[in-house]
């Protein structure tokens, strides 16, 4: 379980994250969405500490981090292996193979033998029907396979939650297709997610959760049949201005 308590975060101008409090489920996936600017990158990316808030608490599973006191490298590192980050372009390493791409974290930080590492890596490969690209370079590859390659890289390392920050947005859209299909199948197989993106048919058909963020704050929080078929006058706008 992820909690978020308080927590608060402003940039030298700007208030990004204001007294946000909320709750992420196991085993569900939560997509949040919001306008460019409300702050969604920021919230996701605090739950692995690649932003720090000043103030509030997060209890992650069974570490609780305060913000607003210094964090130790072991917390750090703590909270990191509980969350994997996919991010918007897919940022593999490209001066290694997609086999060590996958398997750099699990040998060096999880310190796998390497033979039980590079089995696991071809069974998530298969799965994204990739198996075949394990000896290439990332740039011998397209983006939608070398994102489906980092969340082989994510999935490795045995995350609590996986984390996605539009992991398609830079993709066309039969590429942008095949991703959603491999986070779809992730979310059946009840996999913690928190996937920030605007495809609001993903956010329709797989959201278990949706958060609507805006200015900093959390203006809705619940269910996906609520958030479509209930909306507010203010998500209805916003619903409205996704379409064109
Ligand atoms: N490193 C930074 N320094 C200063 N301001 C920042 C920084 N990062 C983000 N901001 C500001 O904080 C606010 C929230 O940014 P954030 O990236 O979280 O928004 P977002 O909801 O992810 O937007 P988008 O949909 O465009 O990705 C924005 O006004 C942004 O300009
Ligand atoms: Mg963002």
């Amino acid at each position: 379980m992820i909690k978020l308590s308080h927590v608060d975060k402003r940039y030298a101008e700007h208030h990004a994250l204001v007294d946000v409090s909320v709750e992420f489920p196991e085993h569900q996936t939560t997509v949040i969405l919001g306008p460019s600017g409300a702050g969604k990158s920021t919230l996701l990316r605090s739950l692995n500490l690649l932003e720090r808030p000043q103030k509030g608490t997060m209890q992650l599973d069974d570490l609780t981090i305060d913000f607003s006191s210094d964090l130790t490298s072991k917390t750090i590192l703590t909270a990191r292996r509980k969350t994997a980050m996919v991010f918007q372009s897919w940022n593999l390493f490209p001066h290694l193979t997609v086999l060590q791409n996958i398997t750099e974290g699990p040998r060096y930080v999880l310190k796998q033998p390497v033979d039980q590492a590079n089995q696991r890596a071809h069974a998530l490969l298969r799965q994204v029907d990739l198996d075949d690209t394990a000896d290439r370079y990332p740039r011998q590859l397209s983006g939608g396979q070398q994102q489906r390659i980092s969340i082989c890289r994510a999935l490795a390392m045995n995350p609590s939650y996986l984390l996605f920050d539009e992991p398609t947005s830079a993709l066309d859209p039969e590429l942008e297709a095949q991703v959603l299909r491999v986070l779809q199948r992730l979310a059946h197989e009840q996999h913690s997610m928190i996937v920030v993106t605007h495809n609001m048919e993903f956010a329709r058909r797989v959201a278990d959760r949706l958060i609507f963020v805006e200015d900093g704050r959390i203006e809705f929080n619940g269910s996906s049949d609520d958030f479509f078929n209930h909306p507010t006058e203010r998500i209805k706008e916003f619903l409205a201005a996704m379409k064109f």
